[in-house]
């Protein structure tokens, strides 16, 4: 039995949690997030300054919490991608701990964490599985043909997807984060009312664009001018249909290509209600055998759960401390 202490500070969310791993078994011990929405809402975004100087604050009352006396046999810890000044808050504070505790570490690499989210509950997914990452740093689609086999299929070539959600949740003076907000408001509205474009549905590769669907919004916005409540419900309905006719389209098209045993998705936007039934649907239609697969709730952003699950399916990475770096531009 090994116990993980994971630590997780990409973005804007300081993070700790212990998993148990049982031979087969992969158990939370404890999850703690310390969100800092309410310090980077003003800015309707995330301030990097301002994130690592509350990561700073936050690592070490959040540790304790997860840890709560536990001496853990492993640290993991998000090496990237994400800030740079965000991520060598929990990178340091891991190594310095594995160094004075003589104790392995292991860098996490924060896409294959949010893969993992799929791991924290039976059944778990079968190989091959097609994994589409959805958040507001990235968006892909992924065939995992085993935990040493993950092939990167196809990214976005220019937003991410919640990134798009939160710009236009900022264009409709929604608030930040966008994704929840735009969910929110799409509640009532009318998802045929504007015909924003799907782009790259016509495409054979597994890429994505959501800038065009962006632009359009803003376009739209700028002609009404003035507008009803009505009106926003309306555009973000249908703003909300396009996101999800897209991702939906393009999972779907490479299931055909790759016939996975498993669809899973995973990622902040993940926690949409409307992508989580619309995909679950046309999973169900496939001609074969496919599971269709979402994280627990509290796993779609970004919390450390998700990167001591991910260590605890590669413990062979152990390693010293002195091996170990932050790369904000890390690659799955
Ligand atoms: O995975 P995550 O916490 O951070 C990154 O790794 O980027 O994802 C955050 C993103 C934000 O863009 C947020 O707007 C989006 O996830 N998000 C949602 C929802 N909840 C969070 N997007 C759509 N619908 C939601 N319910
Ligand atoms: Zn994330």
């Amino acid at each position: 039995m090994q116990q993980i202490l994971a630590i997780e500070t990409s973005c804007d969310e300081t993070a700790a949690a212990v998993i148990e791993k049982n031979g087969r078994n992969v158990r939370i011990l404890s999850s703690v997030v310390a969100s800092q929405i309410d310090l980077h809402k003003k800015f309707g975004g995330v301030y990097p300054e301002i994130a690592s100087r509350a990561h700073s604050e936050k690592i070490i009352p959040v540790v304790e919490e997860a840890l709560n006396k536990i001496k853990p046999d492993v640290i993991a810890v998000t090496t990237g991608p994400g800030l740079i000044g965000s991520l060598l808050i929990g990178v340091n504070f891991a190594k310095t701990l594995a160094y004075t505790t003589k104790k392995p570490i292991i860098g996490i690499n924060h896409w294959l964490g949010h893969i993992y989210s799929n791991w924290a509950k039976k059944p778990f997914p079968k190989f091959p599985a097609l994994i589409l990452i959805v958040s507001g740093g990235h968006t892909g689609l992924v065939l995992m043909k085993s935990h040493k086999d993950i092939v990167p299929l196809g990214e976005t070539l220019d937003d991410a997807a919640g990134e798009a959600f939160d710009k236009v949740a900022k264009l409709l003076g929604l608030g930040y984060p966008g994704g929840p907000m735009i969910s929110k408001a799409a509640i009532g509205g009318d998802n045929l009312k504007f015909a924003f474009p799907r782009s790259m549905l016509d495409r054979k590769d597994h890429n994505f664009s959501f800038s065009g669907l962006k632009t359009a919004v803003l376009y739209a916005t700028k002609k009404i001018g003035k507008m009803s409540l009505k009106t926003k419900k309306d555009i973000a309905a249908s703003f909300q249909q396009a996101v999800c006719d897209i991702l939906v389209g393009k999972t779907i098209q490479a299931a055909y290509e790759f016939r996975p045993k498993s669809i899973c998705l995973c990622g902040g936007v993940s926690a949409n209600k409307e992508l989580r039934e619309q995909m679950g649907k046309e999973v169900g239609r496939l001609p074969w055998k496919t599971s269709f697969h979402v994280p627990p709730m509290e796993l779609t952003t970004d919390n450390a759960a998700m990167i001591g699950i991910a260590a605890a399916y590669h413990l062979d990475q152990k390693t010293t401390f002195d091996n170990i770096n932050a790369n904000a531009n890390l690659k799955l």
